[in-house]
């Protein structure tokens, strides 16, 4: 089976046939799919889409580029939103330094305060890091140590170094890893790919942006994962069965299904 292990679903651009799309999932081998929340609206949608569909589950989080719009009650709904039943993981949160949308200080501030909800609510998180290689490592070890290694999650669309890879897996976090894979441009990733260990690989689209070769530039969505799947199978030299099993059992362990 595979699993989208970061998509979402709620975004406008799925507006036209979202419904089709998630049913014809299924029949494609996509066999669950997490939509994540990337701020407090998408977050709400979110639970309404993992409610509706059963093989649908769900993040809640703000994204750093929507931070200036967290307070407390912001924070508070957050919390009651990851009880839901069918939310596994606290996310997106990390720093987005590409885009600098809040400052960096409010950024950093909200970010340690869902790092904060995922451990008092003994969920995952899915991270997000842009440009913010060091800061975003420097949070995530600090919170690893004060939490007598508890915190737990995925590094999404990964985009630094081997090294820094190897500094996350160690911590026993997850490394997400989607269509950039099979960009020509992809070389550090696919290094990546090539050095971490195999159970702590899970993959992911981030749709509907990131579409793999052959489709890049165009509408991503689930089904486009074997196109991932099969990058990843010659980078690894296993087969395509081989890289879905593993990483179906990766995604399990990291949400939990
Ligand atoms: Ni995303």
């Amino acid at each position: 089976m595979i699993i989208d292990t970061h998509a979402h679903y709620d975004d406008e651009a799925f507006d036209e046939d979202r419904d089709a799309l998630l049913l014809s999932l299924r029949e494609a081998g996509v066999g669950i799919a997490v939509n994540i929340g990337a701020s407090l609206e998408s977050s709400r949608r979110t639970a309404a889409l993992a409610a509706k569909y059963s093989f649908l589950y769900g993040a809640v989080g703000v994204h750093p580029d929507s931070a200036a719009e967290l307070d407390e009650a912001g924070m508070r709904e957050l919390s009651c939103l990851s009880d839901g039943e069918k939310i596994v993981a606290v996310g997106e949160i990390g720093l987005d330094y590409y885009w600098d949308t809040a400052p960096r200080e409010v950024q950093k501030y909200w970010f340690e305060r869902q790092l904060a909800l995922a451990l008092e609510k003994d969920l995952p998180v899915v991270i997000h890091s842009r440009e913010a290689v060091q800061d975003t490592l420097e949070i995530m070890r600090r919170t690893y140590q004060v939490s007598e290694g508890k915190l737990r999650g995925v590094i999404h669309c990964f985009s630094g170094s081997a090294e820094t890879a190897k500094e996350y897996t160690g911590m026993g976090f997850y490394i997400g890893v989607g269509g950039v894979v099979t960009f020509k441009n992809g070389k550090k990733l696919k290094e990546v790919v090539e050095t971490i260990p195999l159970d702590k690989l899970v993959i992911e689209t981030d749709c509907p942006y990131l579409a793999p070769v052959p489709y890049r530039g165009k509408r991503n969505d689930s089904t486009y994962l074997p196109f991932v799947i099969a990058e990843i199978a010659r980078l690894r030299g296993i087969s395509e069965e081989e890289t879905e099993r593993i990483t179906e059992q990766n995604a399990r362990a990291l949400y939990g299904f």
